[in-house]
């Protein structure tokens, strides 16, 4: 159920029985000669959709900018300075706790995201409690976290799956938008892998912007398989995330 699509009634009916929410972030980043620019915030809005479906849970607007200062090296990538995505996080935890939320569930598709959200966490509860506000949750969680998609793209790529433009989040853009799909060569097949320090040093790591991986073996009938590994199990860490023991009374 996505936030967009319920009028305000629906919401505060919803929130009579339920006080959490989805909240997809991804990033707008290259993946390579083959992978979509949208690659991470398709891939989390999209599993967002479906683990709404499976959970019964409403599923807010993506963030589909994040962190992706190191990708800066390659044309059409945006990137918030990770002050700005603390601050924005912050603000929209803030706003749907106004109303009642309670359990922030941030469904997330992009590794080079996590630092910063976890450090948006920190933020907002020492905020909360330095203002005797009531608790709130938030947990985030990366989609290929899923014990499911682990495996699945363990048997389908080992050791060509890759750390970035990974073989299994170009499948699943693929069989989300097969009229995208790109057909490029790539020289060499799995692209190096190493550490780096900033965007150009990046780029001269690794210059067709891959990371280990090799996108070429990804298809949609793949993607298909990956992406209902991980709405389902995502939904699972959803629910358990909401049975987590809950002492509401302590500030
Ligand atoms: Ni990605």
């Amino acid at each position: 159920m996505q936030l967009w699509f319920q009028t305000w009634q629906e919401v505060e009916t919803y929130l009579q029985h339920a006080q959490g929410i989805i909240i997809p972030i991804g990033s707008t980043e290259q993946h390579g000669p083959n992978g979509l620019i949208g690659t991470d915030a398709i891939c989390a809005e999209q599993i967002a959709r479906g683990t709404g479906e499976l959970a019964n849970a409403l599923v807010a607007p993506t963030i589909s900018v994040g962190i992706a200062g190191h990708h800066m090296g390659f044309a059409g990538t945006m990137t918030l300075a990770p002050t700005t995505l603390i601050r924005l996080i912050g603000e929209q935890v803030e706003a749907l706790a106004a109303h009642g939320f309670r359990s922030f569930f941030f469904l997330n598709g992009h590794g080079g995201n996590i630092a910063t959200v976890q450090a948006a966490f920190a933020e907002l509860h020492a905020a909360r409690w330095r203002a005797g506000l009531p608790e709130v949750r938030c947990k985030l969680l990366s989609w290929w976290e899923c014990d499911g998609v682990q495996k699945l793209w363990r048997e389908l790529y080992g050791d060509a799956e890759g750390l970035h433009a990974t073989a299994s989040e170009v499948a699943v853009t693929r069989y989300l938008f097969p009229e995208h799909i790109k057909n490029v060569p790539l020289d060499p097949a799995i692209a190096p892998t190493s550490h780096f320090y900033d965007a150009r040093d990046y780029r001269r790591r690794f210059p067709d912007g891959r990371i280990g991986s090799n996108p070429a073996l990804s298809t949609p009938q793949d993607g298909e398989k990956l992406y209902k590994a991980a709405a389902s199990g995502m939904a699972e860490a959803y629910r358990a995330f909401l049975a987590e023991p809950w002492d509401g009374a302590a500030v």
